[in-house]
């Protein structure tokens, strides 16, 4: 089955591609390259690609119905949308870029996925989208529900719950089929060491540890040590990101057997999005990072404490029980030694690492 992936080329979305190849699908990618790497998509998991942007209408429209030759002339049945800008401070600097992307460029797809689906007999193409736990804000319980307030502090965690927007309205008027998938901390890498994690400027602390490790950065920077938490250090919810990929497969499986193919006389069938938090529920502090790296490396670093980030939360800790019940999702690699074996062999065979 042919799946469109935007954003194939970065890292969550590479991982996935990797995932839908392995269980049979046809991924084909739409990157622009602007974080994400064409040596991914174009040697390492050999998959075919097309370089453009997801706001370019005439040609995602020539993608869905199976016209562009990267198709060889079958149409998508499923597009899970990565593409997107994701650094929350870069958001506060250039809100229009972030708005522009995520948000303008993700509502040209949409509704280029409704008017394709518009004129198929099985209507609109599933449609899976990247959330993040931005979306909620400050928490205001221990673990985040999906039912926790949309309360969004920054840019970035705005341009989610916008695009989230959308697609509830256009599910309910064009009974688009879609699930909105909230992550957490993504982590980790390719058990295979094939693909990982590359972002510059990296702004994710598993990296970050591992290059004052090998001595790429002169320490580690961590931005708070007085948060109301039993070290004292912020605590995230760290996912590996190949249960994430095994998510995005078994969300596309869900939305193919929900999909309701218009009513006789042609009237789409409204569809209620799905919204699953993805996360163990089980945080680990900043310092319990470090130590498990220290643990899977054999290394020290050097760690210098320094202020908190403004909108920093102590402790951000998803429920996924909706996901684990509904989806049968259920996270393999998502302990702490794991993520940093797999992440620690893929940072190493980076070159400049
Ligand atoms: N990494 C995380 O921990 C995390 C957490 C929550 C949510 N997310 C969301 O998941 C998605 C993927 O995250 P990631 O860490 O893999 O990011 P990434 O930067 O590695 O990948 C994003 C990909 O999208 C491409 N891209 C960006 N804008 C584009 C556009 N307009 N048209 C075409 N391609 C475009 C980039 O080149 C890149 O390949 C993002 O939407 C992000 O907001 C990530």
């Amino acid at each position: 089955m042919l799946i469109l992936v935007t954003g194939g080329a970065g890292y969550i979305g590479s991982h996935t591609v990797k995932a839908l190849r392995q269980a049979g699908h046809s991924p084909l990618v739409l990157d622009d390259f602007s974080s994400g790497r064409r040596a991914v998509v174009e040697d390492t998991l050999r998959v075919p690609f097309v370089e453009g942007r997801v706001g370019d209408g005439a040609l995602v429209r020539s993608l869905l119905t199976g016209d562009h030759p990267a198709c060889a002339g079958q149409r998508v049945e499923a597009v899970i949308h990565f593409a997107g800008r994701s650094i929350v401070g870069e958001s506060w600097q250039r809100p229009a870029e972030y708005y522009g992307s995520n948000v303008s460029e993700a509502l040209s797809l949409l509704q280029a996925v409704v008017e394709v689906g518009a004129a198929a007999a099985s209507g609109p193409a599933p449609f899976i989208f990247s959330s993040s736990c931005a979306v909620y804000g400050l928490p205001r319980t221990l673990t985040l529900t999906e039912d926790h307030p949309l309360e969004p502090i920054n840019p970035y965690g705005r341009s989610k719950r916008m695009v989230e927007e959308l697609i509830r309205d256009l599910a309910l008027a064009h009974g688009l089929p879609s699930i909105i998938l909230r992550y957490f901390n993504a982590a980790g890498a390719d058990p295979d060491g094939e693909i990982g994690e590359v972002h510059d400027p990296e702004t994710h602390l598993i990296p970050r540890v591992l290059d004052a490790m090998t001595g790429r950065s002169p320490f580690l920077q961590i931005f708070g040590d007085d948060f109301d938490t039993p070290d004292g250090t912020g605590i995230r919810d760290y996912t590996h990101v190949c249960d994430l990929a095994e998510a995005h497969l078994l969300a596309v499986n869900r939305l193919l057997l929900r999909r309701a193919a218009p009513a006789a006389d042609g009237a789409p069938v409204p569809f209620r999005t799905l919204v699953y938090n993805l996360g163990t529920g089980q945080g680990a502090s900043v310092q319990e990072v470090i130590e498990a790296a220290k643990a899977v490396t054999g290394r020290g670093l050097l760690a210098h404490v320094a202020p908190r980030r403004g909108g920093d939360p102590p402790r951000l800790v998803a429920c996924a029980d909706r996901a684990r019940g509904e989806l049968g999702w259920e996270p393999r690699r998502s302990d702490l030694p794991t993520i940093l074996a797999d992440a620690w062999r893929w940072h190493q065979a980076l070159p400049g690492r």
